[in-house]
C-alpha cells in the first residue's frame, strides 16, 4: 500500500537519490568554499570547529530532505547542542522515528578550514533504528560512495570490497584525535601506542566517516576510534558492512545507532584488532 502523504516513496531507489542528490550538491558548495569561508567558532572544546559552510550544508541537505520526504525525522550534527551527552540525548529523542535522516554536513571540519583535502558530507537513512541507505561524498575527489542495504556498496558507480590481510602485522589502520580531550582522547592514544609496534602502519587523516568509506573499499583494513557520534558512523557503517566488513564496538558487540567507540575492519582482522585494544585498556 502507497503512503497518500509520501506518494514519491516506493522504493528504497527514491531514498537513495535524494541522498546522493543532497550529497552532491552540499559537496559542490562546500567546495566552492574552501579557503573562502567567513566565520570560524569552537564548540564543545577549542579542537571543535565549526564553520558557517557546515551550518549552512546542513540548511541545504535538510531543506532538500524534508521537502521529499516531509515526515521523515532528521538528525544533523549542527542542530544539536555540543558535546557528548547532547549527541546521545539528541539521538535518544529519535529512538521512535520511523525514518530518521542521520547528516554530518561536513565530517572533516578541521581538515575543511586548513585546506586538507579530506573532508566529505556524509548522509544515512536509518529505518526502525537500521540504517538503509548510507553516503559519503568526497568533493575533492569527486568520489561518492553509497551503501543500500542488502545491495551492495559501490564507489563512483564500482562495487567495494573490504581488503583481505590477515593479520596486524600487515594492515594498514586508521584512527582519530578526538576533540574530546578529557575523556576519549587519552583512550584513543592508549589503542595507537599499543597497535602502532603491531601493525604494518597507522593513519589519521581526520574524518571519520571517510576513513569508513576507505575500509569498505579495501584501501585500509580497519578504523577505530573513541568517542564518535552517530552522524560520524551511520552512513560508513553501511559501507562497512555492504563491502563485507564488520563493524562493533571497540568491546565487539555489533554496531547500533548509538555505538560511540568503533572498530571497523574486514572482519578477517577483527578479532586480534579488538584484543589488541582490550590488552591495552584502550576500549571503553
Ligand atoms: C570529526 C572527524 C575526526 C574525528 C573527530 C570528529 P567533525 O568530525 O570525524 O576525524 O577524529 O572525532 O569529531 O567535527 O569534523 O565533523
Ligand atoms: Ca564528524
Ligand atoms: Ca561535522
Amino acid at each position: 500500500m502507497s503512503d497518500q502523504r509520501e506518494p514519491s516513496v516506493v522504493s528504497g531507489k527514491s531514498f537513495t537519490a535524494v541522498a546522493i542528490n543532497c550529497a552532491a550538491k552540499a559537496g559542490e558548495w562546500i567546495k566552492t568554499k574552501l579557503g573562502n569561508y567567513n566565520r570560524l567558532d569552537t564548540k564543545y572544546s577549542s579542537h571543535d570547529l565549526v564553520t558557517e559552510v557546515d551550518k549552512g550544508s546542513e540548511q541545504l541537505i535538510k531543506k532538500l530532505v524534508l521537502t521529499h520526504f516531509p515526515h521523515h525525522s532528521f538528525l544533523g550534527e549542527e542542530g544539536v547542542e555540543p558535546g557528548p551527552e547532547a549527541s546521545a540525548q539528541a539521538l535518544a529523542d529519535k529512538s521512535e522515528a520511523e525514518y530518521l535522516w542521520i547528516v554530518d554536513p561536513i565530517d572533516g571540519t578541521t581538515n575543511f578550514v586548513h585546506g586538507f583535502p579530506f573532508f566529505v558530507v556524509s548522509i544515512a537513512l536509518a529505518y526502525k533504528g537500521e540504517v538503509i541507505v548510507g553516503v559519503v561524498y568526497d568533493p575533492m575527489k569527486d568520489e561518492l560512495f553509497l551503501a543500500e542495504k542488502g545491495k551492495g556498496a559501490y564507489v563512483s558507480g564500482k562495487r567495494m570490497q573490504v581488503s583481505k590481510e590477515e593479520t596486524l602485522s600487515s594492515s594498514l589502520i586508521a584512527t582519530g584525535f578526538p576533540a574530546d580531550h578529557l575523556y576519549a582522547l587519552p583512550l584513543n592514544l592508549k589503542g595507537i601506542q599499543a597497535l602502532a609496534p603491531q601493525v604494518r602502519n597507522l593513519r589519521s587523516s581526520g574524518s571519520a566517516a571517510l576513513h569508513m568509506a576507505y575500509v569498505a573499499a579495501g584501501r585500509l583494513t580497519g578504523f577505530w576510534e573513541i568517542g564518535l557520534n552517530s552522524w560520524d558512523l551511520a552512513a560508513g557503517s553501511l559501507l562497512v558492512q555492504e563491502s563485507g566488513g564488520i563493524v562493533t564496538d571497540t568491546q565487539g558487540k555489533s554496531y547500533h545507532l548509538g555505538v560511540r567507540n568503533v572498530a571497523a575492519s574486514n572482519g578477517l582482522m577483527h578479532e586480534p584488532f579488538l584484543k589488541a585494544l582490550a590488552v591495552a585498556e584502550a576500549t571503553e
